[in-house]
C-alpha cells in the first residue's frame, strides 16, 4: 500500500514534472536547504523558473546561485519568516506577475518539544502557524490560481509522524495529519480542474536542520533518507496524489494506522528517547 488513494486510470499518466504542466514558475516556501534546495534544483535542471522563500538569507542566495549557475533559470528569493502574518502578502506580490504552475510548501520540521502541560502555549501555536495557518493561506492562494489555468501542482510536504501520537511533539505530529487529511479533499477539488494535489511523507530525512537537532541518525534499524533522493520521488510522482509515502516508508505507516493505538504510541515514544542523545 503506497498510496491511501489510488486510481487505476491515472497509473496510465505519464509521470514526473511536465515543464507545460508545473512549469514554467514554481514556488518553494522553504527552498533554501535540505529537501527543498534539492527541489529547487531539480525543478531548474527541468528548466522551470523558481522562486525561492526562506529565512536565512546566506544559503537562501546560495541555492539560487547555484541554480541559476546549473541551470540557466531566472530565481527569484524572498528572505522572509513565514510566521510573519505579512509575509503572505509579500509572496502574492513577488508573484504576481508570474505564470506559476507548481506550489510547495516545505517548511515545517518541528520547531518545538515540550510536555504540553509544561510548554509554552505560544510556542505550540508557532508550530501550527507553520504547519497550518500560512499553509492554508498560500495554498487558498495558489491553488486558485491553479484553478483557473487549468493545469499545476500543489505539494504539500508531509511526516510519518503524522500517522500516530508523539510525546513532546504531539503538535507538530497533528498538524502533519491534518495537512495529509486536507490535502486529501484538495486533490478531490482539484482533480477535475486539471491541478495535482500531492501530500508527499517523508520518514527521517538528512537535511540541515535535522542535524541541528543532533538526533542520532545512526541506530540500528532506523531508516535514514538523502534529501536528494526524497525530491527526486516527489517530482516523478507528483500525478499521483493524494498522499505517496517516499522511500521505505509506507509499511510504517501502514503499520503506525493500526487499531492498537496504545501499543503504536508506546512504541513510537520509545524510538524517539532512543533517538534523543540527552
Ligand atoms: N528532515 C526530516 O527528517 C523530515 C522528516 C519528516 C518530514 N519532514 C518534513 O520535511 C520538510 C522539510 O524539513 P527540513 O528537515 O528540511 O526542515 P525545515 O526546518 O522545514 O527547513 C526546510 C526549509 O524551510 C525553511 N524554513 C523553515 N522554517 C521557516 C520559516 N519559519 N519561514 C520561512 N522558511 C522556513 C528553511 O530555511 P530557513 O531555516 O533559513 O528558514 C529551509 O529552506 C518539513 O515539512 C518537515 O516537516 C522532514
Amino acid at each position: 500500500m503506497r498510496e491511501t488513494a489510488t486510481m487505476a486510470d491515472e497509473r496510465e499518466e505519464p509521470v514526473g514534472v511536465d515543464p507545460e504542466v508545473h512549469g514554467p514558475w514554481a514556488v518553494i516556501a522553504g527552498g533554501s536547504e535540505g529537501v527543498g534546495a534539492e527541489l529547487a534544483d531539480q525543478l531548474g535542471q527541468r528548466g522551470l523558473h523558481l522562486v525561492l522563500i526562506a529565512r536565512n538569507p546566506k544559503p537562501l542566495l546560495d541555492t539560487a546561485r547555484q541554480v541559476t549557475q546549473r541551470h540557466g533559470v531566472q530565481v527569484r528569493t524572498l528572505a522572509g519568516d513565514l510566521l510573519d502574518p505579512a509575509v503572505a502578502q509579500r509572496i502574492r506580490e513577488l508573484c504576481a506577475d508570474l505564470d506559476v504552475g507548481t506550489f510547495i510548501y516545505n517548511a515545517g520540521a518541528n520547531t518545538y518539544g515540550a510536555e504540553f502541560t509544561d510548554g509554552a502555549l505560544a510556542s505550540f501555536q508557532k508550530v501550527i502557524d507553520l504547519n497550518i495557518t500560512r499553509q492554508l493561506e498560500l495554498t487558498q492562494h495558489f491553488a486558485g490560481r491553479l484553478k483557473e489555468r487549468g493545469k499545476g501542482a500543489i505539494v504539500l510536504v508531509g511526516s510519518l509522524s503524522g500517522y500516530v501520537g508523539h510525546e513532546r511533539i504531539g503538535v507538530y505530529a497533528a498538524a502533519k495529519a491534518f495537512t495529509r487529511i486536507f490535502a486529501e479533499g484538495l486533490w478531490a477539488e482539484l482533480r477535475p480542474h486539471g491541478v495535482h494535489v500531492l501530500h508527499p511523507v517523508l520518514g527521517l530525512t538528512r537535511t540541515p536542520a535535522m542535524e541541528r537537532l543532533g538526533l542520532r541518525m545512526d541506530l540500528p534499524g532506523i531508516e535514514v533518507s538523502d534529501s536528494a533522493d526524497v525530491a527526486g520521488e516527489i517530482l516523478t510522482h507528483l500525478h499521483h496524489g493524494p498522499v505517496w509515502i517516499t522511500g521505505a516508508n509506507a509499511a510504517q505507516a501502514e503499520r503506525n494506522s493500526g487499531p492498537d493505538r496504545a501499543r503504536l504510541v508506546a512504541e513510537v515514544g520509545a524510538g524517539m528517547r532512543a533517538m534523543s542523545r540527552s
